[in-house]
């Protein structure tokens, strides 16, 4: 089954070659679904910003320009990141929520493009930089998007963005600092797979983008859903491609100018390519339920216990599934500390083919938001990352020491 091994070599080789936890990446996949992007948005310019928040290992980014995609970044820290890995600062997307204007004006020093997302940061834009340097506006077009409550962020209550509804103080802001707004920008949350929900948010954006002469952009955001499990269905992105396309075609046509889309995938490009490698340390057969404690927890991949979130598990040192057990899979955090969400965002119990101690315990999309959001929670060193391209496994991120629990503490 293509689950246990990647590029020809099995999981459990590299469990053996670089010990566990370990995040693993196969550069293939995300070149895979690079393709995909490319080949559903046709017959539009169209660029691709990856959102790096979803996993910035300076091996992933540079695999990204390589491939000709930009990049989206949130911080100071990721921007950092994206120079680093090569990309020109003229390449790069600055969308921040909420963040102090030094850290815009760090944006711009670099040569980045900036998303504005308040009205109190666009009237500072506007003093500071008057017409000198162009900005895209990010816009909350009121409109539900998303897996779960957690990662919608268009809703009226969402912090992000600056309402659809403020236009009026807008355009007085950026008529009043002459301001060039060569985009605007939407977000409207992650995990969908209704095309309809895009096409809603983007016609809200469409729709503003008349009171904007001097537009060059219009960014639609990421947020396309990838599959779960074996069974689960991702956005058929062919098909939402398409349908974005015609529609920004339209826009563009009544606009009176060909403008370029952007989107900033995240989970998209990275989820799947991404396995996470884990030792099982114990098979407990309590009366009421058999747990299986893995040598991680929600320090490396907190999406379980933060969103419920399910993750594909299976026991990569057991392909027999003649003989299979319901395990409650759960991690060694001093906290309740469970990775088998079910599809309804509970916690239960998983069939895997028998579990014996010290076997392979993997879990599937592991690429996006997994060691990004890791922490060292019961001070347990962060998991090593390879990547798996042309048939070699790299280490492209050493296991952490003790010296590096230490650094900086003084
Ligand atoms: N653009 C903006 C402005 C965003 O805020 C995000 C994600 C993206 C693009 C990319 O969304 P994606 O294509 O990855 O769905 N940690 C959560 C997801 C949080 C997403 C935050 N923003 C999770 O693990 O499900």
């Amino acid at each position: 089954m293509a689950y246990y091994s990647i590029q020809g070599i099995q999981l459990t080789e590299l469990a053996k070659q670089f010990g566990t936890p370990l995040y693993v990446y196969n550069a293939d996949k995300i070149r895979e679904k690079i393709s995909v992007l490319k080949e559903s948005f046709l017959d539009i310019p169209l660029k691709i910003k990856y959102a790096c928040k979803a996993n910035t290992n300076l091996s992933v980014l540079r695999l990204m320009k390589s491939q000709g995609v930009e990049i989206d970044v949130v911080s100071p820290q990721e921007l950092e990141l994206a120079l680093l890995a090569g990309f020109d600062g003229s390449q790069v997307t600055f969308t921040p929520s909420g963040v102090d204007f030094s850290e815009i004006e760090f944006a711009v020093s670099k040569g980045a493009i900036v998303n504005l997302d308040n009205l109190s940061v666009l009237e500072k834009f506007g003093q500071t930089y008057g017409n000198s340097k162009g900005c895209l506006i990010r816009i909350k077009p009121h409109v539900f998007g998303g897996g779960n409550e957690k990662i919608m962020t268009a809703h009226p209550e969402s912090k992000f963005g600056i309402s659809i509804h403020q236009k009026e103080e807008i355009l007085a802001l950026v008529k009043k600092y002459n301001m060039k707004v060569m985009g605007l920008h939407q977000h409207t949350g992650s995990d969908i797979k209704d095309g309809q929900t895009f096409i809603d948010a983007a016609k809200a954006v469409f729709e503003l983008a008349s009171s904007f002469p001097d537009l060059e952009v219009i960014d639609l955001g990421g947020g396309f859903k990838v599959p779960y499990a074996p069974n689960d269905a991702g956005i058929n992105m062919k098909e939402v491609g398409e349908a974005m396309a015609h529609a920004f075609k339209t826009f563009c046509r009544g606009y009176g100018k060909n403008l370029t889309m952007w989107i900033e995938p995240g989970k998209f490009l990275v989820s799947e390519s991404g396995t996470f490698l884990t030792q099982a340390t114990v098979v407990k057969r309590d009366p009421v339920k058999t747990f299986v404690g893995i040598n991680s927890g929600l320090n490396h991949l907190i999406r379980p216990m933060m969103y419920g979130s399910y993750h594909y598990i299976f026991n990569a040192s057991n392909a027999d599934d003649s003989k299979k057990e319901a395990y409650r899979v759960v991690g060694n955090i001093c906290e309740t500390d469970t990775f088998s969400f079910d599809f309804n965002g509970k916690q239960n119990e998983r069939e895997l083919n028998e579990v014996k101690e010290g076997d392979i315990i993997a879990m599937a999309n592991a690429g996006a938001y997994g060691f990004t959001m890791a922490s060292h929670y019961n001070s347990r060193f962060l998991p090593a990352e390879v990547m798996v391209d042309g048939g070699e496994a790299r280490l492209i991120r050493k296991r952490e020491t003790l010296e590096d629990l230490i650094r900086n503490q003084i």
